[in-house]
């Protein structure tokens, strides 16, 4: 399998390590690490382990994930790692073991900065599934100088919250024919009779983003995006509860960092590619203590929809109106706990598989920046994250 770490990097124990295998998101992303390596689409037999506090934790993990994928147990191919984010030294030392990191503790913004460090210092790429865009851009800010240098690549919000709107941005610009210039995107998540929720973990980290808006302000003062270069019709605002022509409802903006991720991709996209378009997303949600049961989990499913537009190939998108319009889609199983293991997964396959179409440099990168030219939109594809084309192009 191809390095995700520092070229000329000694060969690691691992090739990746899911920390915070013990969470409940965790052990999905356990169980879906597991399936992926036993599908034999990979180059190599994969070499993993699971790391969190407690042993005796990790083995019920593991033992679990056996039990729901059928088999006897889950066994010596994957290791188990020790590590507390309060014990620097044992962070350090899972990242010195791998050639990346999934990193499944949370909320980030309390939780995430050592686990980056760690690799970066120690030559780890790291993969997480932070909705917080103030962790997101703060490691931007202090890691990406550092990540570059070391050649390791850390890249955000891999799960739900962005890999579908991120990626989605990404496949609507390149099935049109032309210049892509605004998007807007729609979610849609459906429940059975047993209806859905969110875990605990996840209404921390959006309640303290919440909570920290004028930090994160000041953050991107700090960083001093440079601003994006505005081409085309701009979007039409929205208000906070709008009715919904296309999908005859009402809708709300989406409060998680989507929108700040996309723009980051773009951002990071418009120097190579000169495109520049400019999504809003909109959902609701519920969350619980306990997490949502495999009833609920089975019964859900999600639906984002984009509305694309902008300027056929040869017509200039400083002249006159948008005239090409699209529709796509991107549709997969229920959010939070089995569409995110499978994009996190696949995340980390694509960088680790597809080393060779990640940007030549290491860094801090949104998953629009990091997997732009790799093959992750067919490999979520092949695992129920499916993109497709509703209507075509018209001009
Ligand atoms: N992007 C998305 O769409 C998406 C979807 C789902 C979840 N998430 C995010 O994923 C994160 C986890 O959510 P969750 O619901 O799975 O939370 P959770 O069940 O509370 O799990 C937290 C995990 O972190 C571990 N942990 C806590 N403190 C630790 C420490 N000091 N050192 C090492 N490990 C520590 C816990 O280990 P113990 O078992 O030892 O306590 C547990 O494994 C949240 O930030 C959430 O927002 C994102």
């Amino acid at each position: 399998m191809a390095a995700g770490g520092g070229a000329g990097a000694p060969e690691r124990p691992y090739e990746l390590v899911v920390f915070g295998a013990s969470g409940f998101t965790g052990q999905f992303v356990v169980e879906e690490v597991a399936r992926v390596a036993a599908g034999g689409e990979l180059r190599d037999a994969l070499r993993w382990a699971v790391a969190g506090r407690s042993r005796e934790k990790l083995q019920a993990v593991l033992e679990r994930a056996a039990e729901r994928l059928g088999k006897a147990a889950l066994g010596a191919e994957v290791g188990v790692l020790l590590c507390d984010v309060g014990d620097a030294a044992s962070v350090a030392a899972m990242a010195r073991q791998t050639r990346l990191v999934l990193n499944c503790v949370g909320p980030y913004r309390f939780f995430g900065e050592p686990v980056v460090e760690a690799c970066v210092e120690n030559g780890a790429s790291c993969i997480d599934i932070s909705g917080e865009p103030q962790f997101l851009e703060e490691m931007y800010l202090k890691y990406n100088k550092k990540a570059a240098e070391k050649g390791v690549y850390i890249i955000g919000s891999c799960g739900f919250d962005t890999i579908p709107a991120d990626m989605g941005v990404l496949y609507a610009r390149d099935k049109l024919k032309g210049t892509l210039t605004a998007v807007e995107s729609f979610l849609s998540v459906k429940s059975g009779p047993e209806g859905c929720c969110v875990h605990d973990g996840t209404w921390k980290s959006a309640v303290y983003g919440l909570a920290n808006q004028d930090n994160l302000r000041k953050l991107r003062k700090k960083i001093g995006y440079a601003p994006v270069p505005v081409v085309g019709a701009k979007l039409k605002r929205r208000g906070p509860v709008f009715y919904n022509q296309e999908f005859k409802q009402y809708s709300i903006p989406f409060i998680g960092s989507d929108v700040s991720v996309v723009k980051r991709s773009q951002r990071y996209l418009h120097t190579e590619l000169q495109e520049t378009p400019y999504p809003e997303f909109f959902s609701a949600g519920l969350f619980t203590k306990k997490g949502p049961t495999q009833q609920q989990l089975d019964g859900t499913s999600f639906t984002m929809t984009f509305f694309g537009e902008g300027y056929s190939e040869g017509q200039d998108p400083q002249n006159g109106k948008p005239n090409v319009k699209i529709c796509t889609e991107v549709k997969g199983p229920e959010p939070g706990y089995v569409a995110t293991p499978i994009a996190m997964v696949q995340a980390a396959v694509s960088l680790l598989e597809d080393a060779a179409c990640l940007p030549k440099q290491g860094g801090v990168y949104s998953p629009g920046a990091a997997f732009s030219k790799t093959k992750l939109i067919d490999r979520l594809n092949k695992h129920g994250v499916e993109f497709s084309v509703i209507s075509k192009p018209e001009v």
